[in-house]
């Protein structure tokens, strides 16, 4: 069976981890690491047996290429994918799928065109107690939503000010960019597109100005249902927290495994009494999987043609909810989607 190339660009903290899940794979196998940084491409080259390059076009010039995993800081996401998909390459680009709703719009248009495989980043669809909260709420085990709450954030680092996510010309935003746009992708993969949005961000503590260390984003539904939304850079100790609210129950997610914190679900039934509900815990230890079972959702669209999560369309809705929520902090107004 002939073995699908992949190259990796960006060999930072997620494109070695692509890199790790591509060589892990029996039907692909990992020929090129591209980086702009030598060094960086150089370990993950020589580790993998795979070939260095510095300019992702190099990508391109290789037949045996069939799939571009785009890992690079926001603003470079677009050009590489773009590029890939019209070459005919199947394309797996990070969340937030290019720096802003533009690159976004762009990168969907480029993947419509090509009629190839774009896959976005949205691992935590991934992990297991948001599966199985997802596979609880949409099969009605809580009856129907009510509110969301969800809460995702880190503390950041001294000098982050220095690195690329807090410069707008590389991230195109901050925390709400970010991390809020896990949060927002998996609100909208349970709850579907919103009505309207609203925002407050701060820039409270890192010097990162214009850009923001806390997001604070309100989503409403036609029906009435909220879901609220914090993300911050200033969560000292990690957290991940995602709870559903229905009119029959409620599923709180806790943590994402390593330094988030073992991830458990908690599933309330409403007692239609009153009264203390009936609670059952479900913990989800060992090794974060989210990445491989996100590469074999991504193969098996690229190989078998299969459904899968994280389509063009699913990072542009995020990416769209994103840009009126700094629209609503601007104006200091909802803003209609
Ligand atoms: N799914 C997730 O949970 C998750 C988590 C973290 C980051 N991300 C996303 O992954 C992407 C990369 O983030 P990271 O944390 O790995 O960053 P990183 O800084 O660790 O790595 C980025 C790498 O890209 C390289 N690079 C910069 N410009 C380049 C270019 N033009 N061509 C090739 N290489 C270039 C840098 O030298 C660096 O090695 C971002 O889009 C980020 O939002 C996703």
């Amino acid at each position: 069976m002939s073995r699908t190339g992949v190259a990796v660009v960006g060999c930072g903290l997620i494109g070695s981890r692509r890199a790790a899940t591509a060589a892990a794979d029996p039907r692909c196998e990992l020929r090129l690491v591209v980086d702009t940084n030598a060094d960086a491409a150089g370990s993950l080259a020589q580790k993998y047996g795979a070939r260095p390059a510095s300019d992702w076009r190099a990508a391109l010039e290789d037949d045996s290429i069939g799939i571009v995993a785009a890992a690079t800081p926001n603003a470079f996401l677009r050009e590489v994918a773009e590029g890939a998909l019209r070459s005919g390459r199947d394309v797996l680009v990070e969340k937030p799928m290019g720096k802003d709703a533009a690159d976004a719009a762009a990168i969907a248009a480029a993947a419509q065109a090509s009629g190839k495989i774009l896959k976005v980043g949205f691992n935590h669809r991934y992990h297991g107690a948001l599966m199985k909260a997802h596979d609880l709420f949409t099969g009605g085990a809580v009856g129907a939503l009510v509110n969301i709450r969800a809460r995702y954030g880190h503390g950041a680092r001294p000098g982050y000010e220095r690195e690329w996510r807090a410069d707008p010309a590389l991230a195109g935003g901050g925390e709400l960019t970010d991390q809020g746009a896990h949060l927002i992708d998996l609100v909208l993969w349970l709850a579907g597109k919103p009505r309207e949005a609203f925002a407050y961000l701060q820039t409270a503590v890192w010097p990162i100005a214009p850009l923001e260390d806390n997001a604070f984003a309100l989503l409403r539904y036609e029906g009435g249902s909220v879901a609220s939304l914090h993300a911050s850079w200033t969560q000292w100790k990690n957290l991940f927290s995602f709870e559903i609210f229905g009119t029959a129950g409620s599923l709180a997610v806790e943590g994402l495994g390593g330094s988030y914190g073992p991830q458990r679900l908690t599933v309330a039934k409403r007692n239609p009494d009153g009264g203390a509900p009936e609670i059952e815990e479900l913990a989800f230890e060992g090794e974060d999987r989210s990445w491989e079972l996100e590469w074999q959702d991504f193969m098996g669209a690229v190989l078998h043609g299969k459904p899968y999560w994280g389509t063009p369309a699913d990072g542009l809705a995020v990416m769209e909810v994103v840009a009126a929520l700094y629209a609503s902090a601007e104006s200091a107004k909802p803003v209609a989607l």
